[in-house]
Order: C-alpha cells, then sequence, then structure tokens
C-alpha cells in the first residue's frame, strides 16, 4: 500500500476543508487552538510509520481517552464491568444525561461522558492516582516517556465541568460510583486532557490491530476476546450519534474526542490517527472524519 502518496494526496485535497467547523469552546484552552490545524499519521502492524502535515504536534485526545481507560478497566475487572456499564449505542449527545434517569444510572457505554465517568471510578478505586496510572499506560504503549496530561487544560475544563459534576452526582445517587463524584470528575478531566501527537496516538492504539499485542515489543495489554469487544464498541458507539453515518463513510471502528483527534483501527493492518480541531455538530473533527473517508476510499481497505 503506499501510504506515503495517499496521505499527500489527502493532505492537498483537505486543504479547503481545513478552519471549517468549530473548536470546542466550552472548554477555554481548547478554544486558543487555531482550528485550521491537520495532521494524519498511520503506523501499520510491521511498525511503519507515515506522517503528514502536523502528526507530531501534540494535542488534547479528550475523549479518545475513554479508549485507554477502558482498556485499563478491561484489565481490571473485565466482564464485571458490564454490570455498571451497557454496551449499546445511545443515539444522544456524548454529554447527555437524559438516559441516566430512566435506566437507573447505568450508563449505554463506555465511550460518552456517563460511562467514562463510570470506568474512572474503577480506575480511581484500584489506583491511588487514576490520571497518573493512564498517563503511565500512554507511556508504555508509545514507548515516549514525556507523555503528559495539560494541568491548565484540565483546569480549565474542571472550572467548567457542570455537566460532568452533575452526570457524576448523578450516577452516584443510583449507587453506581464506589468513589466520591468529585474524586471521579477530577480524575476523568485530567486524563482527558492528556497531550498525545497523531504518531503517538496511532501507535498506541496498534495492539487493537494485533489481537491484544503491541507489535513493537509483544506486550500482551488485552486477550483476543476483549480486543474484538472493544472494537466493536468502537464501531458502535465510538463517535457517539455518528457513530451510524461515520460507520458508513469510513468503515473502520474509531473513538474520536473534541479536542479534534480521532484514532482509528484497521485489525491486521494499520492504525491511524488524525487530527483537525474544527468539530461538527456531534463533536467529532469534520476534517478528521473526511480525512478517514479518503484513506478507506483510496486504500480499498476497511473492515468490510
Ligand atoms: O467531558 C468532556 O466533555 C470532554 N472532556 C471530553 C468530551 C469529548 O471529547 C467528546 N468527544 N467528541
Amino acid at each position: 500500500m503506499n501510504y506515503p502518496a495517499i496521505l499527500e494526496q489527502i493532505h492537498r485535497d483537505i486543504q479547503p476543508y481545513l478552519g471549517t467547523g468549530r473548536v470546542a469552546d466550552y472548554i477555554p484552552e481548547l478554544a486558543k487552538i487555531p482550528a485550521d490545524r491537520f495532521g494524519m499519521a498511520v503506523v501499520t502492524a510491521a511498525g511503519d510509520v507515515h506522517r503528514i502535515g502536523d502528526a507530531d504536534e501534540r494535542f488534547s485526545v479528550q475523549s479518545i481517552s475513554k479508549l485507554f481507560a477502558c482498556t485499563l478497566a478491561f484489565q481490571l475487572i473485565d466482564d464485571e464491568l458490564w454490570s455498571r456499564v451497557g454496551r449499546e449505542p445511545s443515539g444522544t449527545a456524548f454529554n447527555s444525561l437524559v438516559q441516566l434517569e430512566t435506566e437507573q444510572g447505568k450508563p449505554r457505554n463506555p465511550f460518552i461522558n456517563a460511562g467514562a465517568l463510570v470506568v474512572t471510578d474503577v480506575l480511581c478505586r484500584r489506583f491511588v492516582s487514576a490520571e497518573t496510572a493512564l498517563v503511565e499506560f500512554m507511556r508504555r504503549l508509545t514507548g515516549e516517556r514525556t507523555v503528559d496530561y495539560d494541568l491548565r487544560v484540565a483546569q480549565s475544563e474542571l472550572a467548567n465541568a457542570h455537566r460532568n459534576r452533575a452526570m457524576a452526582h448523578f450516577i452516584a445517587s443510583f449507587g453506581n460510583l464506589e468513589m466520591p463524584a468529585e474524586v471521579v470528575v477530577d480524575a476523568y478531566c485530567r486524563q482527558c486532557a492528556i497531550s498525545m501527537s497523531c504518531v503517538e496516538l496511532a501507535r498506541a492504539a496498534l495492539f487493537l490491530c494485533n489481537g491484544g499485542v503491541v507489535p513493537a515489543t509483544g506486550e500482551r495489554i488485552l486477550d483476543s476476546s476483549s480486543t474484538k469487544r472493544l472494537s466493536a464498541l468502537m464501531l458502535t458507539c465510538g463517535t457517539y450519534d455518528a457513530a451510524g453515518d461515520f460507520v458508513f463513510r469510513v468503515g473502520l471502528p474509531a473513538k474520536s474526542g473534541v479536542g479534534g483527534g480521532i484514532v482509528a483501527v484497521l485489525p491486521g493492518e494499520m492504525a491511524v490517527c488524525v487530527w483537525s480541531p474544527g468539530l461538527d455538530s456531534n463533536g467529532n473533527s469534520l476534517a478528521g472524519t473526511l480525512a478517514l473517508e479518503w484513506l478507506t476510499t483510496h486504500t480499498g481497505q476497511s473492515i468490510f
């Protein structure tokens, strides 16, 4: 596959779309990022790295952290998670509270904010610092010791986290949090504030392309069954209420974040990460989704 030529073509064709969409501004620190940035990286299972544009610039991973937090929770409690979180698409916005009332505080899936708060609760119960555990995990997956969370972004979100606080307290009222709601929200906002580049995120997701084993080190992260399940959740829930349209267009399991990043995987072949901060109305990167659609179109490769 001629990834360098395909990435170059995507980079050329995407130019008119850069700066379109809306940078997330409910987290004030994120509003400062120029909307016209664009980076894309493909890391193959064989270890080849292909990059274009701002692929080495770190950005706020935001909800992409939910993928890796969920991986850690799988490692800790495996199927027990499903007694506390569902695995159905929500069909509502990523920060919606409405279903929690009728569904007794059991979030629809681990990739919406409500579900991620329960996942973070699992990590907070087990680790002295959930965000440090997640940062360490990202360092292990990437081999990059400088990966960290951005305190300014975390504080910026924490100062405006009324909705996530409401959600955590609401879930707690149903008895579905073991740790204090404020502790969980604090850890959650810090883990969302992890900064990574496209190359680092694609590398971190590579175990999902390889049956749960990091190709470079041979380290097993998840068994093949849990790997399948996590990828299936990405497909059905990873891009929120746009998941149907996203998979129709792109055909890959993916996880997005309001920082403008999207990570996607093609099992057996490659992991890809794209970053462009302008978001569509569902909170997914507008140019990023288009670039991934072109990638699967030009390569003729998807999971279908
Ligand atoms: O909790 C929030 O609202 C953000 N920290 C993360 C949301 C997010 O990234 C949704 N993604 N598209």
